[in-house]
This record gives structure tokens, C-alpha cells and sequence, in this order.
């Protein structure tokens, strides 16, 4: 059942299935979103590493960035902003917890575009 005042949005995981400073990748409309939890909190960007295409959900997370498992760009995974060149930013989806469940909105909150 959608959400009421988020009706385009896909439910996407509960949060017990992703531990405090750990990302899991997901597909989500046929693209690959990563979701991390930091601190308790959770945030969503693009899996895909746009320099060679790594998944940033298996890259280590600390605080609230992520260093990509292949060749350590960093991504603050609050707003996708390349922490090495914040002039770059790499998609950042808008997510809601309801009731333990983690939803995905539909459209990036920073398009590269
Ligand atoms: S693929 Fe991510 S830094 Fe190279």
C-alpha cells in the first residue's frame, strides 16, 4: 500500500536490515540505490560510483561518507556532494521511514544534469 502523503514513493527495506554505519544496495525502478545508515540515520544516493562504476554500498562508511570500495572517492551519502571536489555530486535520492520501513522517492534530489 503506497503512502498516503508519498504516493510515488517505493517501499524499499525495513531498517533492521541495515546495521549502523553499513550501506545496502537496492533496485529501485530499474536503478541501483545505495542506502546507508548513518548514525541511526538513513540517506540514499546512487549505487553506482561515477567514476568506474563500483557499487558504493560496499565501500566503508565513516561518519557520513563512503569511500568507494575500488578507488576511495569519498560521497557524503547526506547529499551525494563528492567530498574531494564539492563542486560534483552524484545523485541523492529523497527517502522516508515509516513505521521501521525505508521508501524511495522517484526522482534524484540533485540531478547531474
Ligand atoms: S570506481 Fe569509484 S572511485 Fe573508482
Amino acid at each position: 500500500m503506497p503512502l498516503p502523503e508519498f504516493p510515488d514513493y517505493t517501499e524499499v527495506a525495513s531498517i533492521s536490515d541495515i546495521p549502523a554505519g553499513q550501506g545496502r544496495a537496492y533496485e529501485v525502478a530499474g536503478k541501483a540505490i545505495a542506502i546507508f545508515n548513518c548514525g541511526g540515520q538513513f540517506f540514499a544516493i546512487d549505487d553506482q560510483c561515477p567514476h568506474m562504476g563500483a557499487s558504493l554500498a560496499d565501500g566503508c562508511l565513516e561518519g557520513c561518507v563512503v569511500s568507494c570500495p575500488w578507488h576511495a572517492w569519498r560521497f557524503d551519502v547526506r547529499d551525494g556532494t563528492w567530498v574531494d571536489n564539492p563542486r560534483i555530486k552524484t545523485d541523492a535520492y529523497p527517502l522516508q521511514v515509516v513505521a521501521g520501513k525505508i521508501w524511495i522517492g522517484p526522482k534524484p534530489i540533485t540531478p547531474n544534469s
